[in-house]
C-alpha cells in the first residue's frame, strides 16, 4: 500500500451534509457543487448513497462520468454492508475514472443489540464478505465500522483486521454520535495503529460528527495519532450538528502546518502544503453550498463567517491597521476573499457589482442581479463602504428570501 504524501481529503457534503434536515439538492445542483469541489482539489467525493433513491444513483453516476475523470477525484458511493446496495453502489460509479465503494456496519454494542440484532461474530462475518464482494467490482474499498467512537476497541481490531484481508484499502473510523473527546479519539486511532496487525496495508480515515462541537478537535488529534484520511463537509453541514468542517480542518493544517509536520511521519518542507486543497476556492465553496442548500452560515462561523475577519473593536482595528499580525492569524485572501474588503460604494457600477458577487459565489439571473442592484446603491447611498459581507446580506434578504 503506498501511503499518501499529504493528508487526503475526503468531502461527503453531497452525502453526509446532504443528510440534514431541509438540505436537500437536486441532480443539477449536486453536479454544480461536486464541479466546484474539484476545483477546490478535494481528493475525493462521497456523491451520495447510490441505493437510497433513484434521483440519488443518477446523481452519483453524472457526477462519475462529469467530474470523476482521470485528473478529478476519486467519485465513491456509499452502500450499506448489502449484496444490493454495493452492486448499485458499483453501478452508478462506474463511469468515474477512479471509483470507491464505501460500506459500513455498525459496531458498537447499542447498535449490534437494538438496531442490527446481530451477534459480534455475524457482524465480522458480514463485513468481510460485504468487502470481499465490493472489491469484484472495484479495488478501491472503504469499510467504515459504524459507531466506532461508542465500540468496544478489542472487537474493533478484529472487524478491521478481517476487512483489511478481505481487500478494504482505507478502514474508516466515525465517531458517528459525536461523542469521543480529542484525546479518546486520538487514543482510538493510536490503539488501532497498534493491535490492527495488518492495519499498515490501509489508510486510516476518521469521520466525525459535531454533537459536542469537537469533530474538528478530535480529528487533529487523529491525525497526530496517524490517521491519513479525512471527511468532512463544506460548512460542516450534516446529519444533526453536523460533520467536521472542511474549511476548518484545512485551514488550522495550512495555518498550523509546522505544528502538525513532524506527525507525517516522513520529512516534510516547513512552508509544504498538507492537503491538496486550493484554499482561494474556500469561500467560494462556503457561499455556493450556503445558497444551493438554504442552510445560512452562522457570522461567527471560523474560516467562512461573516465576522471571521471583521474587526469591530476599536483596540483591534488600531492593531490591525499598524500590522495585521496583531489580530490575523490568517490572510483573509487565502481563503479567497479580497484582503481588502471594502471594494464597493454608491460610485460603482452593475458590473463591478456582478463580478464581485461571482467571485463571492453568487450566480444570480438578471432578474435577481437587478433587484440585488437597486438594493446595493439603497444601502450604498447610506453607507460610504460596502463589504462582501454586506453584498452578502442584500443578496440574502433580496434574493434568497424571495
Ligand atoms: O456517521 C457515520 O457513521 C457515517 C458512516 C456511514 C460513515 O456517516
Ligand atoms: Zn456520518
Amino acid at each position: 500500500m503506498n501511503k499518501p504524501e499529504r493528508i487526503i481529503i475526503f468531502d461527503t457534503t453531497l452525502r453526509d451534509g446532504e443528510q440534514c434536515p431541509g438540505a436537500t439538492l437536486n441532480i443539477d445542483e449536486k453536479l454544480a457543487i461536486a464541479k466546484q469541489l474539484a476545483r477546490l482539489g478535494v481528493d475525493i467525493i462521497e456523491a451520495g448513497f447510490a441505493f437510497a433513491s433513484p434521483g440519488d444513483f443518477e446523481a452519483v453516476s453524472k457526477i462519475a462520468q462529469t467530474v470523476g475523470t482521470e485528473e478529478g477525484p476519486v467519485i465513491c458511493s456509499l452502500a450499506r454492508a448489502r449484496h444490493d446496495d454495493i452492486k448499485t453502489a458499483a453501478e452508478a460509479i462506474k463511469g468515474a475514472a477512479r471509483g470507491r465503494i464505501h460500506t459500513f456496519i455498525a459496531t458498537s454494542d447499542i447498535h449490534l443489540q437494538y438496531k442490527l440484532k446481530k451477534t459480534k461474530s455475524e457482524v465480522i462475518a458480514i463485513a468481510e464478505e460485504m468487502v470481499a464482494y465490493a472489491k469484484t467490482f472495484t479495488n478501491d474499498v472503504e469499510f467504515s465500522p459504524e459507531d466506532a467512537g461508542r465500540s468496544d476497541p478489542e472487537f474493533l481490531y478484529q472487524v478491521l483486521e478481517r476487512a483489511i484481508a478481505a481487500g478494504a484499502t482505507t478502514v474508516n473510523i466515525p465517531d458517528t454520535v459525536g461523542y469521543t473527546t480529542p484525546s479518546e479519539f486520538g487514543a482510538l486511532i493510536k490503539g488501532i495503529k497498534e493491535n490492527v496487525p495488518n492495519i499498515d496495508q490501509a489508510i486510516i480515515s476518521v469521520h466525525g460528527h459535531n454533537d459536542l462541537g469537537l469533530a474538528v478537535a478530535n480529528f487533529l488529534e487523529a491525525v497526530k495519532n496517524g490517521a491519513r484520511q479525512l471527511e468532512c463537509t463544506i460548512n460542516g453541514i450534516g446529519e444533526r450538528a453536523g460533520n467536521a468542517a472542511l474549511e476548518e480542518l484545512v485551514m488550522a493544517l495550512h495555518v498550523r502546518r509546522q505544528y502538525f509536520n513532524p506527525f507525517l511521519g516522513r520529512p516534510v518542507e516547513s512552508e509544504e502544503p498538507l492537503t491538496n486543497i486550493d484554499t482561494r476556492q474556500i469561500y467560494k465553496t462556503s457561499r455556493q453550498v450556503s445558497s444551493l442548500t438554504g442552510m445560512l452560515v452562522q457570522p461567527n462561523k471560523a474560516i467562512v463567517g461573516a465576522n471571521a475577519f471583521a474587526h469591530e473593536s476599536g483596540i483591534h482595528q488600531d492593531g490591525v491597521l499598524k500590522n495585521k499580525l496583531t489580530y490575523e492569524i490568517m490572510d483573509a485572501q487565502l481563503i479567497g476573499l479580497t484582503d481588502n474588503q471594502i471594494v464597493l460604494g454608491k460610485h460603482s457600477g452593475r458590473n463591478a457589482f456582478r463580478t464581485r458577487l461571482k467571485e463571492l459565489g453568487f450566480e444570480l439571473s438578471e432578474t435577481e442581479l437587478n433587484k440585488a442592484f437597486v438594493r446595493f446603491k439603497e444601502v450604498a447611498d447610506k453607507k460610504k463602504e460596502i463589504s462582501d459581507w454586506d453584498l452578502e446580506a442584500i443578496v440574502n434578504d433580496e434574493i434568497q428570501q424571495a
